[in-house]
């Protein structure tokens, strides 16, 4: 074996890289955030780097599919399926890196009565002496409990470690935090009480912080997961964990270590000690939930797909590593089901659709996406595997939201109008763009409904044995390759589209709601944030239903764990909501097939008994 000297560039970080170690592995070792969708298979092409010097292994036939023979001679290469032979040098493009992605933090605001779990009070002791020597511990319960009428009987530990030195430091005057009957923290008389709400989503994290008095929020702010070297999806993660039990402690550790830098970054801004925060809320897909945990997740991803544990869960801060006050309890609301996690419940939560009278829609669209019918008092509930096309994946220039992304985009003739991230030049194409794309190249007859390229558009070529049609033209680039969307990147968007709208289809016809009764449609997520509803109507992703009835929910997650961490209340209806939702796996729905098959079909419809009734 030899060691080689890696340099990643434009990140410039620089490490040795054994010769069995690809260059993807050696990244991720070094802290450098190369996109892997499909988690290391050659299959996604997400993790492109050019070699700009040195000596690396053969292209695979993966890497033959991915590049042209000149992309291959410039050095183009998949960091997944690449050695390096000798000391190298490599680019990493901005659309293979997994930073500088548009992050979600807003979400709909709920106002809520603070109710937190946690309540400080404030004390004053005595001193001891030869006439009163009891333990500091004891003396401190004995006030506590006399001097407001409370029953606590337990110490964290934690604030055991540090009780006899703080007490007298602050001349035994202070505030004891209790939660339940356990005093968690010991803070100065001046401090605040805070508590910290995090959205762990598979691409991103989103926290909160916020002041448990009031309920205000002091800082938001969004990071991107560092798992996602480990696999973009949940299923690529899982996975990896299967095959390498060790990766599932990394994965821990990679969310924790991001909540933690989160978190420190959030207490700056608001001018906070992060001893301060006395509480935190976390939720996420089941997936997310287990890894942050260190639960296993094998069962998760074999049918009958059922989570470790549904039930809500509190563990302290410091059995996870979080850099919070360690005697504070981590709270994390309730699972649904496999694919159906703490994160759908706190977007119900948030959203308040618990008691709608009305049929009401709730989606949160993503790599995976959770829907939810509320219908007659009733809540259904189901998961499709909608994939990463939405989030640039399998999509030959398809990008997350990051500056340089098409996000809008409109045909008028034979002139392209597009408006990409912070205005950069174009370099790839995002979910929202990517959606009016299909949108536009439908309505402008480009494409039929069957999602055939015609040939109905000079933009429209065959490139590489392949149809497509040229978005933005070599020349446009200054020589760079056109950005295309091709016949494939039509098949695997309709691949998508077909999983949503039949989820939402199936629940429909398994709670017997016609689709034209559905009042409102809450559509949450960084992605249904910023989509054109319009677009996903034309396409069928969508019901056809009057756009008034859409309403775009914005980080929903982010604000249902606001809300559990802020009220008991909330936290005891997110319990309800959870117990009263029943799952639907969708491969056992009945003609789910036929559903599905009807749903890839582009345009306006409905489908009724698994046939499609076009709308104009
Ligand atoms: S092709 Fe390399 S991670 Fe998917």
């Amino acid at each position: 074996m030899t060691a080689c000297t890696i340099d990643f560039e434009p990140v410039g970080r620089r490490g040795e890289c054994q010769n069995n170690e690809s260059l993807l592995a050696c990244a991720r070792r070094l802290g450098v955030g190369i996109s892997s969708v499909c988690g290391g298979k050659g299959t996604c092409h997400s993790c492109k780097v050019q070699v700009l010097s040195g000596t690396v292994s053969k292209p695979t036939p993966n890497e033959r599919e991915a590049f042209t023979s000149q992309e291959l001679k410039e050095g183009w290469r998949l960091a997944c399926q690449t050695y390096p032979l000798s000391d190298c040098k490599l680019t990493v493009p901005p659309e293979s890196m997994t930073t500088t992605q548009r992050i979600q933090v807003e979400g709909l605001e709920v106002k809520v009565h603070p109710e937190p779990p946690v309540r400080a009070y404030r004390i004053q002791m005595e001193a001891p002496s030869l006439s009163a020597p009891d333990a500091d511990a004891d003396r401190l319960l004995q006030v506590l409990n006399q001097q407001h009428q409370l029953n606590c009987g337990k110490i964290d530990i934690n604030v055991l470690r540090v009780l006899s030195t703080q007490i007298r430091s602050w001349n035994w005057e202070f505030q004891a935090v209790v939660r339940n009957d356990e005093v968690i923290a010991l803070l100065p008389q001046s401090s605040h009480q805070l508590g910290l709400a995090i959205d762990l989503g598979t691409t991103k994290i989103a926290g909160y912080l916020i002041n448990l008095s009031d309920g205000l929020t002091l800082a938001a702010k969004g990071v991107m997961n560092p798992q996602i070297s480990h696999g973009e999806d949940i299923i690529s993660r899982i996975t990896g964990v299967v095959h390498s039990p060790d990766d599932g402690m990394l994965l821990q550790k990679l969310a924790v270590e991001a909540i933690n830098g989160l978190c420190a970054d959030l207490c700056a801004e608001a001018n906070a000690g992060i001893e301060e925060i006395v509480e935190a809320v976390v939720v996420g897909n089941t997936a997310m939930h287990h890894l942050f945990l260190g639960l296993p997740v094998k069962q998760l991803a074999l049918s009958p797909f059922v989570p470790a544990v549904s039930r809500a869960v509190d563990v302290k801060a410091g059995d996870l590593g979080l850099h919070i006050s360690p005697g504070a309890y981590v709270h994390l609301l309730p699972n649904i089901a496999g694919f159906v996690g703490a994160d759908h419940v706190a977007m119900l939560l948030a959203t308040e659709v618990l008691p709608a009278k009305i049929p009401v829609v709730a989606l949160d669209i993503g790599t995976n996406t959770e829907v939810s019918l509320i219908h007659d008092g009733k809540i259904t509930s189901t998961s499709c595997a909608s994939g990463p096309a939405f989030e640039g994946g399998h999509i030959k220039y398809g990008m997350r939201a990051a500056t340089g992304a098409i996000e809008r985009l409109r045909i008028v003739d034979d002139i392209i109008q597009y408006q990409t991230i912070d205005g950069a030049p174009p370099i790839g194409i995002c979910g929202s763009g990517i959606l009016d794309a299909l949108s536009q190249l439908y309505l402008t007859k480009v494409i039929d409904e069957g999602g055939r390229i015609t040939d109905n558009h000079p933009r429209v070529r065959t490139y590489k044995g392949q149809r497509e049609f040229v978005l933005v033209g070599k020349e446009e680039r200054g020589g760079k390759p056109a950005i295309t969307i091709t016949q494939h990147d039509i098949r695997e968007l309709q691949l998508a589209k077909a999983a949503i709208r039949s989820g939402i289809q199936t629940l429909l016809e398994a709670s017997g709601c016609p689709e034209d009764k559905i009042k409102q449609v809450i559509i949450a997520g960084a992605f249904g944030t910023y989509i054109d509803v319009a677009s996903a109507v034309t396409i069928g992703m969508l019901p056809s239903l009057p756009l008034n009835r859409f309403q775009q929910a914005g980080n929903a997650a982010g604000m249902g764990a606001k809300l559990a961490l802020i009220s008991l209340t909330k936290r005891a209806e997110a319990q309800v909501v959870a117990s009263r939702v029943k799952y639907i796996e969708l491969a056992g729905a009945p003609g789910f097939d036929q559903t599905f098959i009807q749903a890839s079909y582009l345009g306006q419809y409905r489908i009724i008994d698994g046939k499609r009734e076009e709308i104009d």
